[in-house]
């Protein structure tokens, strides 16, 4: 994960993007559920989700191509809720390049500029200038089957930023594409963007992308937003059990809360930090990543620490994806113990360590109805 800057949002004020209410129907279906979001000038914001939950509608709402059955829309500052989608200042790259087939490179990034009625000597000196900027600069007398897949998906951003517009929609752009090409395209957008300071929305339902690459994360579930924040916020502090189990991988172990700030889980007593205004005996579940349970370096502390057996063990590169069953009672965690962790250590199937689940690493949430008091 690459570090943060603060999000646009702590440094101005005023919203690009104000979307209130927005509903939106297909026939009886409602796919989307009055959502209410704001973007602020220059930010990256993804849409996270998985399949079906509406990321693709929402952005189809924004651009006009499908809009809205309820609710407004506001992009810098003039309402657009109704404004046609030739009216509207986007552009935006899909997943499939959408190029067209028959036009050379040159004339596929020219041709909003053509379509808007700009000088030939203009086109000429834009699409010189959009080439170099996504460093495609020789391929300009292709034609599209001519390119990579990776190559067409820059012509298509190259395309999508000919006319400079306020905002820029990307609709799984890489997900068409290879492993090692899309982790490099990630980048070189997420620079590009930076660059021209370009407010953007890209959908996707990949964790990783929406992680390295964003400002800030709208968490998405059935039509609705779960959650938005900072990267950092919505992995560390998942909001709900669905973002917690949609980012990341986590434990969920069932218990019922036996104090404010404790839950038993399978006889298992786990304190956590802050406090819980449920009553005692409510049903919880307690989340902690395999990542955050520690096995070393653990004498002395005497909270959620426990003897565990060691159970199966899965290499996967850079780590172990080991089982751990509590001595005593019946829970099973998933840990991550990294190589140096499984050599000093002596770690294998069958044998036994003391394992810690840090309190402040553990998020608990109370089952569904439950009452607060
Ligand atoms: N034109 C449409 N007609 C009917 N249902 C649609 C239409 N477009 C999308 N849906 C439904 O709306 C839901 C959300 O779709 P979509 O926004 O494309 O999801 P996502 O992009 O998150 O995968 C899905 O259940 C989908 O089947
Ligand atoms: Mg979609």
């Amino acid at each position: 994960m690459q570090t943060q800057t603060p999000s646009a949002a702590s440094s101005s004020p005023e919203p690009y993007l104000k979307i209130r209410g927005v509903t939106k129907r297909f026939d009886k279906f409602t796919a989307l559920q009055a959502i209410d979001l704001d973007i602020y000038p220059g930010e990256f914001v993804s849409f996270l989700g998985p399949s079906g939950c509406g990321k693709t509608t929402l952005l189809r709402a924004i651009s006009g191509l499908d809009v809205q059955s309820e609710g407004t829309i506001s992009q810098g500052g003039k309402d657009i809720s109704t404004l046609p989608v030739n009216q509207r200042d986007f552009g935006i790259v899909f997943q499939s390049y959408a190029l067209f087939p028959n036009l050379r490179i040159k004339d596929n990034v020219a041709y909003g500029l053509v379509s808007a009625g700009r000088s030939r000597s203009e086109i000429s000196t834009r699409v010189t200038e959009l080439l170099a900027l996504v460093g495609l600069s020789d391929q300009a007398m292709k034609f599209p089957a001519q390119l990579s897949g990776g190559q067409q998906q820059r012509i298509a951003l190259a395309r999508a930023l000919a006319l400079s517009p306020g905002l820029l929609l990307l609709d799984e752009p890489l997900s068409a594409l290879d492993a090692r090409v899309r982790a490099r395209l990630r980048g070189e957008i997420r620079d590009l963007q930076q660059r021209l300071g370009i407010t953007t929305i890209m959908v996707t339902h990949d964790q990783e992308e929406a992680l390295t690459m964003s400002d800030r994360i709208v968490v998405m579930s059935r039509g609705r937003i779960e959650q938005v924040g900072t990267p950092d916020e919505v992995y560390s502090r998942p909001a709900s059990p669905f973002v917690a189990d949609f980012v990341g991988r986590m434990n969920f172990l069932d218990g019922r809360l036996v104090a404010p700030n404790q839950a038993n889980c399978k006889g298992v007593d786990l304190t956590f930090a802050g406090e819980m205004t449920y009553a005692a005996e409510t049903q919880v579940t307690v989340c902690v990543r395999p990542e955050d349970i520690v096995v070393r370096n653990i004498n002395g502390a005497n909270t959620n620490v426990f003897d565990a057996d060691v159970g199966v063990m899965e290499f996967v590169g850079n780590h172990f994806a080991t089982t751990l069953h509590i001595n005593g009672t019946n829970l099973n965690v998933a840990a991550d113990l990294s190589m140096n962790d499984v050599r000093d250590l002596g770690v294998k199937p069958g044998g036994t360590i003391k394992a810690l689940l840090p309190a402040d690493r553990l998020r608990v949430f109370a089952t569904p109805g439950a009452a607060a008091q």
